[in-house]
Order: C-alpha cells, then sequence, then structure tokens
C-alpha cells in the first residue's frame, strides 16, 4: 500500500469521503480548502485523509475513510499516523480531530494514535446535518474533539 498525495487536477474519491461524512455539501467545501492523501492498492484507491490548516500552526484531520472491504486489517490506523507525521513535516505544532460521540471504533482508533479528548461540540450534529445519524445504537449529537500536540 502506497499513501501519497493526491495530485493537482486529479479527482478525490468522494464515495470514500462520504463514509466519513454524510454531508456532500461540507465535503466539497473542506476539499477546496484542504490536502487530499490517498492510500493506493496498485491503482485502486482504498483509503483517504484530508489535512485541513485551521489555525496558525494547527491543522484538522478532517476525513478519515477506508474502503469497506479493506477495513479493519490496520489501513486506518496507517493513514492517521500519515497524517500525523505528514502534519508535522509541514511544520504544524499541533493536529486536532473530531468525530461523533457514537462513533466508539473511531474513538478508539484516535486515541491509540496519541490523540486525547479536549472538549465536546454539544449538538454539532444535530445542527449541521439534515439527516439523523444512528451509529452502534446510539444517536450522534455532539461532536468529541480530540488533539495532540507533535
Ligand atoms: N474498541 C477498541 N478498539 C477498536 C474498536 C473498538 N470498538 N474499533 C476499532 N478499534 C481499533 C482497532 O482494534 C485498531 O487498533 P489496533 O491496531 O491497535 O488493533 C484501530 O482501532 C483501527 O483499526 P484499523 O483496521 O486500522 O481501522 P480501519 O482500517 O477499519 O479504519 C476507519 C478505521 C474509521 C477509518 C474505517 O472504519 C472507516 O473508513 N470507517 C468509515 C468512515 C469513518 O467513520 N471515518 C471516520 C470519521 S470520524
Amino acid at each position: 500500500m502506497l499513501i501519497r498525495k493526491l495530485r493537482v487536477g486529479e479527482m478525490p474519491p468522494i464515495h470514500l469521503l462520504l463514509l466519513a461524512d454524510p454531508s456532500p455539501k461540507i465535503v466539497r467545501d473542506y476539499i477546496s480548502r484542504g490536502e487530499c492523501f490517498i492510500a493506493e492498492d496498485g491503482n485502486h484507491i482504498i483509503g483517504i485523509y484530508v489535512l485541513l490548516p485551521t489555525r496558525p500552526e494547527t491543522v484538522e484531520l478532517v476525513n478519515v475513510a477506508v474502503e469497506e472491504v479493506h477495513q479493519g486489517k490496520g489501513v486506518g490506523k496507517r493513514l492517521v499516523l500519515d497524517a500525523i507525521k505528514t502534519a508535522k513535516n509541514n511544520g504544524y505544532k499541533t493536529i486536532e480531530i473530531g468525530t461523533g460521540n457514537s462513533s466508539i471504533g473511531q474513538l478508539a482508533l484516535y486515541q491509540k494514535c496519541g490523540f486525547r479528548i479536549t472538549g465536546v461540540d454539544f449538538d454539532f450534529f444535530t445542527k449541521h446535518y439534515a439527516e439523523e445519524i444512528i451509529e452502534n445504537g446510539i444517536l450522534c449529537r455532539d461532536m468529541i474533539r480530540l488533539s495532540q500536540t507533535i
């Protein structure tokens, strides 16, 4: 598996981005402002992450997704660790990420990759997403904010 930056003019795989974020409008907004990195198995794209500069020396990992058939095999962890390394190499001092209160696996993954919970953006998903999101039998309402110094 090779992880590389998406080349200028190359289309990001929207179907993968939508796995992590059900809002096409929000996805379009951050891919226009951020940098996309893809994981390829041969010529096939199996994963993606997006880094978005937010404040001075701070970048947010706004999307990380792995094609369903390749999930659970360590690809997601490799992408998150690569995102942290890329952010550090590009001079950022802090990397942040946010996920739903119902995203149990994602909360585990991010903490295993060194992120710590810094706050809760209450009612973020109920305010900004038209459709109700339910995961692991839990209504997704709040965004759990995580961060790490790099
Ligand atoms: N409890 C404890 N650990 C858990 C867990 C749980 N419920 N669910 C996952 N994990 C751990 C795994 O054990 C693994 O850690 P390990 O390597 O120490 O064993 C780690 O989290 C992730 O495993 P990995 O195989 O690398 O994940 P993946 O390739 O399936 O990718 C996602 C993870 C989230 C990117 C992938 O499932 C995905 O694309 N989901 C849909 C999109 C999405 O939700 N993106 C995130 C939006 S915030």
